[in-house]
């Protein structure tokens, strides 16, 4: 299967001369393609590093350095560049955008520009702390925001996903000498444990903070079905960002709530062995999976494996490796560009108006389901190596 995967990716480097897959593809399996511009920009780049960091096949790397222009302009992140290319300007997303590309590069291949690329995006992203909340904030105004009150909440919100974009601030820490991105770090990741993660080991989507004195307000959703349901990629993120920042850190708290959060998962998923989208919707029409919570789940779950013996996490790795293989690979058909089938953007449904789909990209591929699929299969393949250079 490692094969098939890497004879894709390099395939479909072909066809995209450069571009960035944003997210979903056309019906007949190609991926739609972008000048790049959001946090899904790493993704397929991630992809051939993870290609060459099997194969050491430096074909992957000439296809990847294509890439590496896009990288140090998004980098120095330019307003009016951004403005004219359509680019989002750096956000919390930054972690995403920068780890899968420069880290993964520099760690591959001591290539002195992607470190000082990666090190600016750290400081960036480190820049987006909120003193008063102890926390980075997630996102800035868009252009396309046309509701007032989303506006103002973004002044003070933190989301679950952000826990994936710490693992930036760890290595810039290491790399630089400089404390004060570990502490900020770390500072994130309590905050989320102590607002996001809720008694049950389940997951806000998103959390809000008054934007001034950092008063914590309510937890909310965006991607999930209600303000008080479980999304799935959500509690995935949840999963995976806490086992990575204990491998980070050494400190067992941040184990813990991994585990607990990865319990919940496991107790949550169909008998298919995949998640549904959101884990409290209710079943009242069609609930899509989601094989990006479960990939993305999957290489967290194999990070905590990799530190203890725990019998239900063993399970639970089998369970959705099972689940994924056999009700979501899109290997077998030919022509096709994506690894996994049966992910899901979201939301696909909220409670407000429960059999009204709010989403056309539900039951999809997506760019991000493969990259975390390839991540756990060479997980399992060499849990050592790929532990140490995707931490
Ligand atoms: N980080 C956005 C998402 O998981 O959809």
């Amino acid at each position: 299967m490692i094969n098939k995967i890497f004879e894709r990716t390099y395939k479909n480097g072909i066809r995209f001369e450069g571009k960035i897959p944003p997210n979903t593809t056309s019906a007949d399996g190609k991926f739609l393609l972008s000048n790049g511009g959001g946090w899904t920009d790493s993704f397929y780049v991630g992809m051939l590093y993870l290609g060459y960091a099997y194969t050491n096949d430096k074909k992957f790397l000439a296809v990847a350095d294509k890439y590496q222009d896009f990288f140090k302009l998004r980098a120095a992140n330019n307003p009016d560049w951004c403005e004219k290319n359509n680019i989002i300007p750096l956000d919390h997303d930054t972690g995403f955008i920068f780890s899968l590309s420069q880290v993964r590069r520099y760690r591959l291949t001591k290539d002195e520009n992607a470190k000082q690329i990666a090190i600016k995006a750290a400081k960036i992203l480190a820049g987006r702390f909120h003193e008063n909340g102890q926390f980075i904030r997630a996102w800035d105004t868009w252009k396309w925001d046309n509701d007032p009150k989303f506006i103002e909440e973004k002044k003070g919100k933190m989301i679950i996903d952000s826990m994936m974009n710490l693992s930036l601030l760890f290595w810039a820490g290491e790399e630089t000498g400089d404390e004060s991105l570990t502490a900020t770090a770390k500072a994130h990741a309590d905050t989320i444990a102590k607002y996001i993660v809720r008694k049950d080991g389940s997951t806000f989507h998103q959390f809000n903070f008054n934007p001034m004195t950092g008063e914590p307000i309510n937890g909310c959703t965006g991607q999930g079905y209600s303000d008080d349901s479980c999304w799935s990629r959500g509690q995935a993120w949840a999963v995976y960002g806490f086992s990575q920042t204990y491998l980070n850190t050494g400190d067992k708290k941040y184990l813990d709530i991994a585990k607990k959060c990865a319990y919940y998962f496991i107790d949550k998923l169909t008998v298919t062995g995949l998640p549904l989208w959101d884990f409290k919707c209710s079943q009242k029409a069609f609930r899509p999976y989601d094989s990006s919570a479960a990939a993305i789940a999957l290489s967290g779950l194999l990070n905590i494996n990799y530190c203890i013996e725990d019998k239900k996490i063993s399970d639970g790795i089998k369970a959705i490796y099972t689940g994924i293989t056999e009700h979501c690979s899109a290997l077998g058909i030919p022509d096709w560009e994506s690894i996994l089938l049966h992910a899901c953007v979201g939301p696909a449904y909220h409670a407000e108006n429960d059999n009204l789909l709010i989403n056309p990209n539900v039951d999809c591929p997506i760019v991000y389901a493969d990259y975390y699929f390839t991540e756990a299969i060479l997980k399992m393949h060499d849990s050592e190596k790929y532990i140490e250079l995707l931490r």
